[in-house]
C-alpha cells in the first residue's frame, strides 16, 4: 500500500532532545529540553515526593480508574498554589477543571474547549514562544497569529510592542501567556506590567490562557502566580493550564490540569461537561500515581514546607548557575552579549547564540540545546559549567 505522508517537520525541542539521546559521547551536555538537574546532574527525587511515594505504598491501594475528571483532591489542593487561598475560594464554584496528561495535554484540551467555546477565534501566540503552543491550536484548526514580546536589539522583553499588538486583536481571540519562566526568554511582565496587560485583555474581550508550567523557578511559588491571580481580578473566562512536571520532578508522570474560569457556576458546569467529553475521546481519563503523589504533598502540611523548600533550592541553583556562566563568559569575544542571562529567569536562557553556533556546540562538543538559541540553564553545574561556557566562548568567537 502507498503511504500518502509528507514529511512531518520535527518539534525544535523534541529533536534537540532526540539528538541528544542518540549521541553516543559520555560527556554530553543537555542543555535542550527544559529539565532540572541537580548539583550532580542527576533528574533529583524530591524528598518530599518520596515520602508521600512511600506512603502511598504502605497503605497497599489498588490502582482504579481515576473518575474522567481526574483526582478531585489534586484540584481542590493545587488550586490555591494556583490562584492564592482567597481567591481560589471565591472562584471554585465557577471554575471547570480536569486533570490532564501534562501540561501540553491541559494546552491541549484547552485549546479544544477555546475552540468549541468559540469556534471563529483566533490564538494569539507570543513571539517566540514554546513550538508546541502554535503546533497545538493549529491541531484544533484555530488560526494562529503572534504578538510582540522579545526585542532583539535590546535583548529584552517588549511589553510596550505587547500592548500594542494585544490592543490590535480582535475581540474573542484568544491570548496565549506564559505565566511565569518564559520558555524560551526566560523574561516575564513585572506585577504592574501584569496589571496593564489584564487591563487591556479586560478592556479588548480577549480571553487569555495562560500556561503555568514553571511555577516556583521564577521569583517564588508565590510571586510567579501573579500573573494568573492579576488576571483572574480582571476577565471572566480565562484559561490556566498548570503543569506539575519540573515544580515536583516527575516529568514522566505527565500530571497536568486545566483550570476554565468562566462567569457562573451554570457555565462551570457545562465546560467541565465538554471537557470530559472531549478526554475522554483522547484517553479517558489521566494517570493515577503522579496526582495521588502530588496530592499526598500537597495535603500535608509538613510535606508541602518540605515540597517548596525543595523547589526553592533548585529556583535558588538555577540563578548560581546564571550568574557563574554570565561570569565566565565575560571575558569573550561577545561577553556583553550574554549579560542579560542573569536577568532571565526560570530554566531557559534565550541566549542570542544563532543556529549555526547551537549546531558547532552539538557537534564539536557535545552539546545539546535547541537550534533557536534556548538554554536550558538547569542543566548546567560546576562540574560541566566550565567546559560549556569555554564551548559558548570558543563558538561565539568565529
Ligand atoms: C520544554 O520546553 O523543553 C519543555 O516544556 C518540555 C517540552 O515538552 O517541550
Amino acid at each position: 500500500m502507498l503511504i500518502n505522508l509528507s514529511p512531518t517537520p520535527p518539534d525544535a525541542v523534541m529533536l534537540a532532545a532526540r539528538l541528544f539521546a542518540e549521541d553516543p559521547r559520555p560527556h554530553k551536555v543537555n542543555l535542550g529540553i527544559g529539565m532540572y538537574y541537580d548539583e550532580e546532574g542527576r533528574i533529583p527525587q524530591l524528598a518530599a515526593v518520596r515520602e508521600a511515594d512511600h506512603r502511598l505504598r504502605s497503605r497497599n491501594r489498588p490502582w482504579p480508574y481515576l473518575p474522567a475528571e481526574g483526582l478531585v483532591d489534586l484540584k481542590n489542593k493545587a488550586m490555591p498554589v494556583v490562584f492564592g487561598e482567597d481567591q481560589a475560594d471565591d472562584l471554585r464554584r465557577r471554575t471547570a477543571w480536569i486533570q490532564t496528561v501534562g501540561g501540553t495535554g491541559a494546552v491541549r484540551i484547552g485549546a479544544e474547549l477555546a475552540r468549541a467555546i468559540a469556534p471563529d477565534a483566533m490564538a494569539s501566540i507570543s513571539d517566540p514562544s514554546w513550538p508546541n503552543h502554535e503546533a497545538i491550536f493549529r491541531a484544533v484548526g484555530a488560526r494562529v497569529s503572534s504578538y510582540r514580546y522579545y526585542d532583539v536589539e535590546s535583548c529584552d522583553i517588549d511589553v510596550d510592542g505587547m500592548l500594542e499588538d494585544l490592543g490590535r486583536l480582535p475581540r474573542g481571540t484568544v491570548v496565549v501567556l506564559h505565566g511565569c519562566c518564559h520558555n524560551p526568554t526566560g523574561f516575564d511582565p513585572t506585577p504592574a506590567q501584569w496589571n496593564h496587560i489584564a487591563q487591556v485583555l479586560a478592556d479588548h474581550g480577549l480571553i487569555p490562557f495562560i500556561d503555568l508550567a514553571y511555577q516556583g523557578f521564577g521569583e517564588g511559588l508565590e510571586a510567579d502566580a501573579q500573573s494568573v491571580r492579576i488576571i483572574a481580578q480582571s476577565c471572566n473566562l480565562i484559561f490556566v493550564s498548570v503543569s506539575f512536571s519540573k515544580s515536583f520532578s516527575l516529568y514522566g508522570e505527565r500530571v497536568g490540569l486545566l483550570f476554565v474560569v468562566t462567569e457562573s457556576e451554570a457555565q462551570a458546569a457545562l465546560v467541565g461537561e465538554r471537557a470530559r467529553a472531549v478526554s475522554r475521546a483522547l484517553y479517558s481519563s489521566a494517570p493515577s500515581n503522579g496526582a495521588l503523589l502530588i496530592a499526598e504533598v500537597l495535603g500535608d502540611p509538613q510535606l508541602k514546607t518540605t515540597w517548596i523548600d525543595e523547589l526553592d533550592a533548585m529556583r535558588r541553583r538555577i540563578l548560581l548557575m546564571r550568574a557563574e556562566l554570565v561570569d565566565q563568559l565575560a571575558g569573550g569575544n561577545r561577553g556583553a552579549n550574554f549579560a542579560p542571562i542573569k536577568a532571565q529567569r526560570g530554566l531557559f536562557s534565550y541566549s542570542g547564540l544563532t543556529r549555526t553556533e547551537i549546531e558547532r556546540l552539538r557537534v564539536d562538543h557535545a552539546i545539546h540545546a535547541v537550534g533557536d538559541g534556548r538554554i536550558c540553564l538547569a542543566a548546567l553545574n560546576a562540574g560541566n559549567l566550565p567546559s560549556v561556557a569555554a564551548a559558548i566562548r570558543q563558538v561565539s568567537s568565529r
